[in-house]
């Protein structure tokens, strides 16, 4: 019997049934569906009968091994919790990406696997609104479809403006269910915008990139919404320089960032040197705690408090850093020497942390640190 089945016939009675919690899990693939030639949704059961509730918008870490190596990756929840007997995420293939082509190639109905979460700050949950403008780029779909899905099947009076880029026809994620759910409610309006036609895809509808013209026909009503985006970086970056640019109150504006680029990393140098100077005069010099890269030869003061991510990025070095939460791993380092406070979720080993590694995102020093990087 399949785990559909066995837990069907469990039934999900208060008694029998858990609700989802932060944490470790196994979970079993349900299904797998190809949602267009790049991006596969993986949908999952868990081995005992629980409740997927989460907040739409947050996402899970999988735990996987890759050619016998433990790897760690962030994928956003594409499911609602309106339907909680399974969640799903929905990966793009990455060229040259480790984890999204092993899944793909990979993950097949009936594989066991853990997952750490739900967690995550961006979601329609804390941010409660009359009306929302869910933006998003590509494969960044998944939190804001999360969204959609919630407030569509939740019958909730929500006026949602979905606004989606995506490079041709053939890209667009989830096109037939979005249609279906925008001709069924009012409150649900849908554009899609496609930078170029597919070889036998026509596209009559609007082309090129979402600028001011497109923005004042979709939204005239802009600033009385919440918007929540996600997206890759130049996409995001375009939208809030176009939001901007609108005098939109930015504390209406929420995104999520894939974590390709640390968004701590400042890219000019005077900047950097500024931002630097402005802290230092701030704070009395005793107060800062050194931390040294000994790759790089540099180091920095950092004040109290701060990560030794902040440290590194501060001095315009790039360590990666996805889920910031100490979950997924990305920003492991080597301390050689000094004492970190590690505040992390289940993102590092205990033979990594007996070896001297730390998570740089939610490590912040005692006292002088040294890092090997
Ligand atoms: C909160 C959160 C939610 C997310 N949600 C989703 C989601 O819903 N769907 C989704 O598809 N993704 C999502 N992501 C992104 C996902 O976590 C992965 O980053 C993505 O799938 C790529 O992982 P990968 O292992 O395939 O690529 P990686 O192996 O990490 O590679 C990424 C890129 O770096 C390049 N690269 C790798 N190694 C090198 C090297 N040595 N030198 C030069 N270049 C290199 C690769 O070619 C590739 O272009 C999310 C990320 C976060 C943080
Ligand atoms: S970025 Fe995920 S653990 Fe640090």
């Amino acid at each position: 019997m399949n785990s559909a089945a066995a837990l069907a016939t469990q039934g999900l009675s208060e008694i029998t049934t858990n609700t989802w919690v932060n944490g470790r899990h196994m979970v079993r693939c349900a299904r797998v569906i190809n949602e267009t030639h790049d991006v596969k949704t993986f949908c999952f059961l868990a081995e005992q009968p629980v409740l997927f509730f989460f907040k739409p918008g947050q996402f899970v870490t999988l735990e996987l091994e890759i050619e016998s190596q433990p790897v760690m990756r962030s994928y956003t929840i594409s499911s609602s919790p309106s339907t909680p007997y399974s969640f799903s995420i929905t990966v793009k293939r990455v060229p040259g990406g480790l984890v999204s082509n092993w899944l793909h190639d990979n993950i097949k109905e009936g594989d066991l696997l853990p997952v750490h979460g739900p967690v995550g700050n961006f979601n329609c949950i804390d941010f409660p609104a009359e009306k929302v403008l869910l933006l998003s780029g590509g494969v960044g779909i998944t939190p804001v479809m999360s969204m959609a899905r919630w407030f569509y099947d939740t019958n909730t009076d929500t006026d949602m403006v979905f606004i989606h880029s995506a490079r041709s026809p053939v890209d667009v994620v989830y096109q037939g269910e979005l249609i279906n759910m925008c001709s069924r409610v009012p409150n649900f309006h849908l554009h899609l915008i496609c930078e170029r036609e597919a070889l036998g895809f026509p596209w009559s509808g609007y082309r090129g990139y979402l600028d001011q013209a497109k923005l004042d026909m979709m939204v005239p009503d802009l600033h009385e919404r919440e918007v929540f985006c996600c997206g890759p970086e130049p996409y995001m970056a375009a939208v809030r320089n176009l939001l901007k640019a609108n005098g939109f109150n930015m504390e209406q504006y929420h995104e999520e960032s894939f974590g390709s680029t640390p968004t701590e990393v400042k890219q000019d140098a005077v900047e950097q040197a500024e931002e630097a100077e402005e802290a230092m005069e701030a704070f009395d010099s005793d107060d800062l705690i050194t931390v040294e890269f000994t790759e790089s030869g540099k180091s920095i003061g950092v004040m109290p408090g701060e990560t030794v991510h902040t440290a590194a990025a501060n001095l315009g070095m790039y360590i990666p850093k996805a889920c910031g939460m100490g979950i997924c791993g990305t920003c492991k380092v080597k301390k050689v020497s000094g004492e970190v406070e590690m505040n992390h979720n289940g993102g590092i080993t205990d033979e990594d942390v007996a070896e001297g590694y730390i998570l740089s995102c939610c490590s912040v020093p005692k006292g002088k640190v040294v890092i090997e990087q």
